[in-house]
């Protein structure tokens, strides 16, 4: 299993250190287009395999797409992250050209490959990698829920009291601050309803913290995070490396799904060794079928700035 990791930056370091650690992949490869970088990073975490007991070997490579041929998942985290008080639309002038040019040139080298986008603006950069390729939907999937769900789990687990362990919850919708769903009328603590637990002035703090969680890292550290985020597209990795058949929720392809079509947003879909290998249909409250409602025009007008 062959995994190709394009920008050696905060994500794209971490991503590659986690599949790593967890050992399922033979090779990763990590492309960055600053001189030595990915290569000065490769090194510096193989350093890390006989401390971590690992044997994924880790290679670093200056721009040369050649050395990426035949990767089976190619994860796109290269462009500029957002810092204090930008939100994430205000970074797609620069990220499409860079997303679109990437994902030409993995392509061009792994035609069957399957393409994880963590770029921001993430469903937008989902979206154009659909109108400028010819990968079929399956094997193009937009990284935000996955780390917006576990981000709702670390809150919830908070106003709760409780191990995050007990707590299990899922955020769909667009990876924005305006546009995430916490469906806090699903979150549960072991089985049980966390409105049980929760007054709904509570759960309603949970759910704000949650889509503001980006953001307050972000005022926190300078730059956006990367633990959390690399954590979560190593996640998705394996899922499909190990042909897991995992349920996680992904930005991808509605045609018709959730009564929204021409976009890519976030809703549950089943991961393995195809991609995206169903997508989940769920029962949504009215306030929640609103807002979804609401996060899909916010994408849409997003994807209306995008340049073909
Ligand atoms: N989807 C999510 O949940 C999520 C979470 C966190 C960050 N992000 C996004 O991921 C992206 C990366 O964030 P980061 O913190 O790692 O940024 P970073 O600046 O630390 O790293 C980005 C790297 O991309 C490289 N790069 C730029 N252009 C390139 C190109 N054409 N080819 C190859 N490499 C190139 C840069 O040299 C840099 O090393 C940002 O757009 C950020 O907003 C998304």
């Amino acid at each position: 299993m062959k995994v190709t990791v394009v920008g050696a930056g905060a994500v794209g370091a971490s991503c590659a250190e986690y599949i790593a650690i967890k050992d399922f992949a033979s090779e990763v490869v990590l492309l960055d287009i600053k001189e030595g970088y990915a290569e000065g990073k490769a090194m510096d975490l193989m350093q890390c395999a006989s401390l971590n007991g690992f044997d994924t070997k880790i290679t670093g490579i200056t721009n040369d797409y050649s050395k990426t041929a035949d990767s089976d998942i190619c994860v796109i985290t290269s462009g500029i992250p957002r810092k204090p008080g930008m939100t994430r639309e205000e970074l797609i002038g620069i990220n499409a050209g860079i997303v679109k040019s990437v994902s030409s040139s993995l392509i061009e080298h792994s035609p069957n490959t399957i393409i994880i986008v963590v770029s921001n603006p993430m469903d937008t950069m989902t979206y154009l990698v659909h109108k400028s390729t010819n990968l079929p939907k399956n094997r193009i999937i937009g990284m935000g829920g996955a780390l917006d769900s576990a981000r709702f789990k670390y809150r919830l687990a908070e106003a709760l009291e409780a191990p995050i362990s007990d707590v299990d919850g899922m955020v769909i919708g667009g990876h924005s601050d305006t546009g995430m769903v916490p469906l806090t009328s699903h979150a549960t603590r072991n089985s049980i309803k966390v409105s049980e637990f929760l007054s709904e002035d509570r759960l309603n703090q949970v759910k704000e913290d949650t889509k503001v969680g980006g953001a307050t890292l972000t005022k926190l550290l300078g730059t956006s995070a990367w633990y959390a985020p690399g954590a979560a597209v190593s996640g998705l990795v394996q899922a499909i490396a190990c042909d897991q058949k995992k349920m996680f929720p992904c930005s991808t392809l509605l045609e018709g799904e959730y009564g929204l079509s021409d976009l890519c947003i976030g809703v549950p879909v089943v991961l393995g060794r195809n991609g995206i290998e169903r997508i989940v249909n769920i029962e949504l409250s009215d306030a929640e079928k609103a807002h979804m409602q609401q996060s899909a025009e916010g994408v849409k007008k997003t994807n209306g700035l995008l340049e073909f």
